[in-house]
């Protein structure tokens, strides 16, 4: 299969929404990172979108929809997961809630669960799509499962070239780093991803903590696979500096090769991540190095996300 690369204008949209309709697959950028799309009432399409990743089947997909009153034909959400959407959608929060009776998702979606995760994006290209395909679009990120998620165009075309039917550019992913996802149940709220909205944003908004993810009614909690967002090359967390062997990412005044923000800046650094990530992969091999290390992130607002990434990323492979 050849993969199209599709401009985000009228002629662009038109065929990947014809794409959807179809059972085909297509990447789009959400302000997160790129998603990999497939009609969500379509099982035959959803299936392909496991096999183009080579995606665990256990792992279930989130279904990205329009706005508030679309996801509510879908899912359940009681009174703290209302307050969270109408402060928060559109943008990158994801919500896993109940799902309703008589959805008609495909059940490939939620790998025998008994909830969905849903989301409204904000990224104008995403909301294009969704409004000209006028339906559900399941998707995950748009990587090889395991690798680091993409967060431009090219970043897709290297990972999946050859096997989705196309990918609508939107440049360049402003948040970088994927959705917060909250598991809304019982009125309570669970955080089981860390992401592009802060914790402490969502717990201001609810007024109380969130519940950590250890939730029992949830046993396939987000990233559950040990070398999730793993670049090829071994990462080094906390560094100082580097050897000689490693190419150094900076942060702050720890300089390097690359540094995610100079100023310190999280927001800029999450937006940096999966492109340096992806860059120092590459970087690696031509100047001989065989690792990377990375400078130390604080532990407040976003960097709680980063350092997850970076964690799951220097974690031991399969
Ligand atoms: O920002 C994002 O969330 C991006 C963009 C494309 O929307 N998507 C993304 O999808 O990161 P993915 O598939 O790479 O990660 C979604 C996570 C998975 O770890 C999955 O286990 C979890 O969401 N998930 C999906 N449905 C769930 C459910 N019903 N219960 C618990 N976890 C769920
Ligand atoms: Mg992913």
């Amino acid at each position: 299969m050849d993969t199209k690369i599709l401009k985000a204008n009228p002629d662009g949209f038109a065929i990947a929404s014809e794409i959807l309709k179809s059972g085909g697959l297509v990447a789009f950028p959400t302000e997160t990172v790129y998603g990999l799309g497939a009609d969500a009432f379509n099982t035959k399409a959803v299936a392909k979108i496991y096999s183009a990743k080579k995606r665990p089947n256990f792992n279930p997909l989130i279904v990205h929809v329009i706005d508030l009153e679309t996801a509510q034909k879908f899912v359940y959400l009681d009174a703290d997961a209302l307050l969270l959407a109408n402060n928060f959608w559109p943008g990158p929060l994801t919500i896993v809630a109940p799902i309703r009776a008589g959805s008609n998702l495909s059940e490939l979606i939620t790998a025998g669960l008994d909830t969905i995760a849903i989301r409204v994006p904000a990224h104008p290209v995403a909301r294009k799509l969704l409004e000209i395909f006028n339906g559900p679009v399941a998707a995950p990120s748009a990587n090889p499962s395991g690798s680091i998620s993409p967060t431009n165009a090219s970043h897709v075309k290297n990972g999946l070239n050859g096997r989705i039917h196309a990918i609508l550019n939107g440049g360049k992913c402003n948040v970088g780093l994927e959705s917060t996802i909250i598991l809304s149940q019982n009125e309570e709220c669970h955080l089981l991803r860390s992401g592009g909205i802060p914790e402490k944003n969502i717990e201001e908004i609810l007024g109380y903590k969130l519940l950590s993810n250890k939730h029992p009614i949830s046993p396939i909690s987000p990233g559950q696979l040990s070398s999730h967002y793993a670049p090829n090359a071994k990462l080094r967390m906390n560094a100082q500096s580097a050897s000689e062997d490693e190419y150094m990412i900076g942060f702050g005044h720890i300089i390097g090769q690359l540094n995610l923000s100079s100023k310190g800046d999280l927001t800029e650094a999450a937006s940096n991540l999966f492109s340096y990530l992806h860059m120092a992969d590459e970087d690696t091999l031509t100047l001989g190095k065989t690792k990377i290390a990375i400078a130390p992130i604080p532990m407040n607002g976003l960097g709680i996300a980063i350092n997850d990434r970076l964690k799951r990323a220097s974690s031991p492979r399969d």
